[in-house]
């Protein structure tokens, strides 16, 4: 089902395009303050969420902060202080997505995270792991990796993006399910379509197919833009990145892990403060147990997870469609093939256009000469905006790409 512009607009309801849109960096906490959200300079926007956000500035210099007040003072006691953010930020986070602190994880990124799930759940040869075909190599070609090391065997299914109901999107997953299936792993939102997978609806479905399967979940497009709430989705696992849509440290993710799965797993690194194998640390922290780590960082996690919390998790997701939508409208009116879907069932605030694979890379140069965007090459011509982003980037990004629409596909 292809959706156009008029259809689009009458779905999201126009109301929410002509809504305000909130500039992040003059917003009453930031203007009161009298120091920008972001520090990003207005010839270098990003608007490539999906791959790297700016941090806030709140974070930035909390960093920076930390680490300083870390290096005038090493003694155990001040190491301390600084560790304890960690789990301050644990608790706040945990708050954010509905979840108990035990059941998370700060590992490095989603990748990692990811890996601790591949690698980790006992599985023996002929157990059966099925992958929706848009997911990250990190929870793709590292299942291959696992089953040519173990014998578990491996099946991917399709989700076609114009696919036009919930009903046959869970349908799609249900049947890729076999009775030698233990895992489903797949993507919540697709980076390479901006797909979004109606993850409640599908988690419950697959546990009425078969109840005891695993079902994990790859956030990294998700934490920091939409906001879930992983005590009403029964997936078992979920991952995430701090450094994208989460506008946190760089180098730190998320692992949730369902508390009754915690023992079963096994984690990828053992180290301090694991101190004997009979002794695992608390919780889901037995897959952070990395010893020595940049401590300034994870205690700058609770700076950024402090901003989600004033903002709330559905006031970013609110505000992050609103650009969206506003940018989504803007290249339906320039009429140019889209890889992303434009059902609103299905959107989310990765939205690609189809360029021929050799173009892709100079339009993204010359979008960025023209207006200042950081947009990227991904399967096309990627744009991920987040709420840092204003109408202004928008009308700027959209008048870059009619200068180029030559290196896009016709339609
Ligand atoms: C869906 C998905 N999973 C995993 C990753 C890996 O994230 P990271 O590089 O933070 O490990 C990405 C990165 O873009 C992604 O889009």
């Amino acid at each position: 089902m292809t959706i156009q512009r008029r259809e689009f607009l009458q779905a999201i309801g126009s109301a929410t395009l002509a809504g305000s849109l909130i500039t992040y960096g003059s917003s009453a906490a930031a203007a009161s303050s009298g120091v920008p959200a972001f520090g990003f300079a207005d010839d270098r926007v990003p608007m490539n969420a999906a791959n790297l956000c700016p941090m806030l500035s709140s974070v930035s210099d909390a960093h920076a902060r930390y680490a300083h007040e870390l290096d005038l003072d090493l003694s155990s006691a001040n190491r301390r202080r600084i560790e304890a953010m960690k789990e301050a930020a644990r608790s706040k986070i945990a708050g954010l997505l509905g979840t108990s602190a035990d059941e998370l994880a700060i590992v490095r990124n989603t990748s990692e995270a990811n890996n601790v799930i591949v690698s980790g759940l006992p599985l023996a040869a002929g157990d059966e792991v099925v992958l929706w075909d848009q997911n990250h190599p990190s929870n793709s070609t590292s299942w291959d990796v696992r089953a040519a090391r173990s014998g578990i065997e491996i099946r991917r299914f399709s989700v076609p993006t114009d696919t036009g109901s919930i009903d046959e999107v869970v349908d799609l997953f249900v049947n890729a399910v076999s009775d030698k299936t233990k895992v489903v792993s797949f993507t919540h939102i697709s980076n390479i379509t901006g797909f979004r997978t109606p993850v409640t609806e599908i988690c419950a479905a697959l546990r009425k197919r078969k109840d005891d399967v695993f079902i994990h979940v790859d956030g990294a497009q998700t934490w920091g833009a939409v906001d879930i709430n992983l005590g009403q989705v029964d997936c078992d696992s979920f991952s995430g990145s701090a450094h994208k849509w989460f506008m946190g440290p760089r180098e730190v993710g998320l692992l949730y892990v369902r508390e009754r799965h915690i023992d079963d797993i096994w984690p990828l690194t053992v180290s301090i403060p694991w101190v004997v194998a009979e002794d695992p640390p608390q919780g889901a922290r037995k897959f952070d147990a990395f010893s020595q780590r940049d401590d300034a960082a994870l205690a700058s996690l609770g700076d950024a997870a402090a901003f989600h919390e004033a903002m709330t998790p559905a006031g970013i997701e609110k505000q992050s469609a609103m650009i969206a939508n506003r940018l989504r409208a803007g290249l339906l009116d320039l009429e140019l093939p889209f890889v992303s879907t434009a059902n609103p069932l299905f959107t989310s605030s990765v939205i690609i256009l189809k360029a021929p694979g050799e173009n892709a890379p100079r339009v993204v140069n010359q979008v960025f000469d023209d207006s200042g965007i950081i947009t990227a090459p991904v399967n096309g011509f990627r744009m991920s905006p987040h709420v840092y982003n204003t109408a202004d980037h928008v009308d700027r990004v959209l008048a870059a790409i009619s200068k180029s629409r030559g290196l896009l596909a016709q339609g």
